[in-house]
């Protein structure tokens, strides 16, 4: 019956009521970068198209009594009454403000991602929304993309991990629930290979990469139930991703059967003109929609052009009613034909109570995400009586840079700053004073004076430094992703008077850290923590939790290293670790190859020992299973969270293949002084590879396997694949 009501529609609307349904648009009054003309529409052509049938939805327009207006007018004004859809980019909360999804995935905790995102939809939801633009699970491997924080990073086993994980919490058990959110994985594909990490810039990678590396965790996100994806503001080895027939297509339908919608990024249809792949608009959106992009953002050229384009032939009939037919799919089942206002009758968003359980998971979450990268001599945790700290940097005090970027819905949760964090966690005694420094790109005048001063009458200095939320997050890349001059100035003075150092680094990205800052004693990689930022870091620095987090990206010795990440290639000379001034190796003749903390590292208050790797067979036929049993102890004094990571290599294939590659990993409890024995199974599908025929292929060979607590470290096994 569901379906006979969609062909019963599709065979009654005109064509202009058919391209309409493929039009979405943001809020009357947002900015269209590239032609301000395009997209520009007034509060009554809004009112106007939506009673014309002329659009399909719209995105990011906060607050219930909009929507339920212009409901109102799709559904009971409009000739056939198809209800509009709302979407938004619920990146990481909608109320409840949770860490970028790059810090959550350094919990290596998939389970709380879909914890996080299943609270997000529950807030969302209730102010309209249905449809989120999210997982991003762009893969990003060089840190001067901006865009880095909105993902999961380096890695394509973690990221499949975390997308379905995603997919799962914002769609719910059923779609038709009332707090389900539709999920879009974006950007299709290779969004995060831009040269130069420059943002929208051309990506040029080959098949292969783009199918081992980039496609996995859209695979992984469609498999999970996600029925729409948004296709990509790059071009890949020339052909633009939002009018490339062979991903749209090719590899969304044909080979992965995906039955839901595909939605362009934001003018990416008409951006085909400026890439030059397109002459004029019409061509641009022809190209679009015959590549398989069914939904047109903002750009307004489906509803000006497919009329056309379909009274001339260029376009097939079946082609729009295909577009169509899987957007009013989607549409019935998130139940709106059955009740398009269950979602719009709420109270407002402001009058609603803040929900205390998101509050406390988004501190969970939160001090999950942090990361350890150094402690020196037991430094942390600092006692909480009787030590004067001194809180010194431009994010000691103040909440708005520590959301990160996509915080951008009314009615937040107020945020809690470090400086609130450190003072509620010590009490009325506690001795912090604040001395700010530095602004976070420009010097502060007389500002390291007075956090000289500030550090000299202190026990321990604690430094909140790193990027505002301006330098991360989409068109934020940087040529340097290094700490800005101003700050790493007020770290060395600091350092200078001889005090303890404790870093605070919130960032959006893999940083170089250098000087004072990569030599403090203890540094914590905070990320964009959100609404509990405060809490959070307080509970690691006092020790109220012991950090588990681990890098989701390698930070690189310096700069000139990116792109850096750990799974690449060896190369005809591998340089040998540890021996600098080796010639004629691939190294740089003033850096060698290792991270300075590699993929996969952090530390905890208590230390793991690896201590024994046994595998159940040294060879495995390809029918075969192997099992792996590690053996790990907690030589510390308190109970220890350690995320054990397994890697393989082939040694010789008719490919080659990375140094490594992650393969599993388990995140274990373990008691003081207790030893815990980790059990993988690996099949020989864990040992595919992207063949020559670019379809995958298991190869018998060698293999190299470690068990490990980072990329760069752990135990190596060695097992053999055999033909039968
Ligand atoms: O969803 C986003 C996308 O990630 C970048 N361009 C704008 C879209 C809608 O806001």
């Amino acid at each position: 019956a569901a379906d006979a009501r969609i062909e019963s529609l599709i065979a009654r609307m005109t064509v202009e009521e058919k391209a309409g349904q493929l039009s979405l648009y943001g809020p009357a009054d947002i900015d269209t970068p590239n032609n301000p003309q395009a997209g520009w529409r007034n509060g009554q052509q809004e009112t106007a198209d939506v009673r014309a049938g002329r659009l399909t939805g719209l995105f990011n327009n906060a607050g219930l009594e909009g929507k339920r207006r212009l409901q109102q007018i799709a559904v009971r004004e409009s000739r056939l009454g198809i209800p509009l859809i709302f979407g938004a980019d619920v990146i990481h909360g909608f109320r409840t403000i949770f860490p970028m999804p790059l810090a959550e995935a350094s919990s290596w905790e998939p389970a709380l991602a879909e914890r996080t995102t299943r609270a997000a939809a529950v807030e969302a939801t209730a102010d309209g929304f249905r449809w989120t633009f999210a997982p991003m699970v762009d893969i990003a491997r060089d840190a001067r993309w901006g865009r880095g924080l909105e993902g999961v990073g380096e890695d394509p086993y973690l990221a499949r991990q975390f997308a379905a994980a995603r997919v799962r919490g914002f769609q719910g058990s059923n779609l038709s629930n009332a707090d389900s959110m539709l999920a879009t994985p974006k950007h299709f594909a290779a969004y995060g290979a831009a040269e130069g990490g420059l943002d929208y810039n051309s990506s040029d990678i080959s098949e292969r990469t783009l199918r081992e590396v980039y496609l996995p965790p859209f695979r992984a996100a469609i498999d999970a139930g996600a029925l729409s994806v948004m296709s990509g503001f790059n071009e890949i080895a020339g052909i633009p991703s939002t009018a490339n027939p062979a991903l749209l297509t090719g590899v969304l339908r044909d080979e992965w059967k995906f039955k839901g919608f595909v939605v362009s990024d934001f003018t990416a249809d008409e951006e085909l003109i400026e890439h030059g792949y397109a002459a004029n608009g019409r061509e641009a959106a022809k190209m679009a929609f015959m590549a398989g992009t069914d939904v047109s953002m903002q750009s307004g050229l489906y509803m000006r052009h497919l009329p056309d384009l379909v009274a001339s032939g260029e376009v097939p009939m079946a082609r729009l009613d295909e577009a169509v037919r899987r957007v009013l799919h989607v549409k019935q089942k998130l139940g709106l034909f059955d009740d398009p206002f269950r979602n719009l009758d709420g109270p407002p968003a402001a009058q609603r109570a803040e929900n205390p359980e998101f509050i406390a998971l988004a501190r969970e979450d939160a001090r999950r995400s942090i990361v350890m990268l150094k402690n020196e001599a037991k430094l942390l945790p600092l006692p909480k009586a009787g030590t004067k700290i001194a809180l010194i940097g431009p994010f000691s005090e103040g909440t708005k840079d520590l959301m990160g970027s996509w915080s951008l819905f009314p009615g937040q949760s107020a945020p809690v700053g470090i400086d609130e964090g450190l003072r509620a966690a010590l009490g009325p005694d506690s001795y912090v004073t604040i001395a700010r420094g530095s602004n976070v790109e420009s010097p502060l005048p007389g500002g390291i004076e007075a956090a000289v001063a500030a550090a000299r009458d202190a026990d321990v200095v604690v430094l909140a430094i790193g990027e505002s939320q301006k330098m991360s997050g989409e068109s934020r890349s940087r040529s340097d992703i290094g700490l800005p001059q101003p700050q790493q100035d007020l770290a060395e003075a600091v350092a200078a008077t001889g005090k303890p150092v404790v870093v605070l680094l919130s960032n959006g990205r893999a940083m170089a850290l250098k000087g004072a800052v990569r030599n403090a004693r203890a540094i914590l990689v905070t990320w964009f923590l959100g609404v509990q930022t405060g809490h959070a870091i307080a509970d690691v620095v006092f020790g109220d939790f012991n950090p588990s987090g681990r890098l989701p990206v390698s930070f690189p010795q310096t700069a000139g290293q990116v792109p850096y990440y750990y799974a690449h290639k060896r190369t005809g000379r591998p340089s040998p670790e540890g021996a600098p001034g080796t010639s004629f190796k691939t190294r740089y003749v003033d850096a060698t190859n290792e991270a300075l903390y590699p993929f996969g590292f952090g530390i905890g208050y208590a230390p793991v020992r690896y201590d024994s790797v046994e595998l159940s067979e040294d060879r495995m036929g390809m029918g075969d299973t192997l099992r792996v049993r590690a053996t790990v102890t907690n030589t510390g004094m308190r109970e220890a969270e350690e995320v054990v990571q397994l890697y393989l290599s082939e040694r010789a294939a008719s490919v080659t293949r990375p140094v490594r590659e992650l393969k599993g990993f388990q995140k274990v409890r373990i008691e003081p002084g207790a030893s815990k024995v980790v059990e993988f199974t690996l099949a020989a599908s864990d040992m595919a590879f992207i063949g020559r025929d670019m379809k995958p292929v298991v190869e018998p060979g060698e293999f190299d396997l470690w068990v490990a607590p980072s990329a760069a470290s752990g135990i190596r096994k060695r097992f053999v694949l055999t033909r039968e």
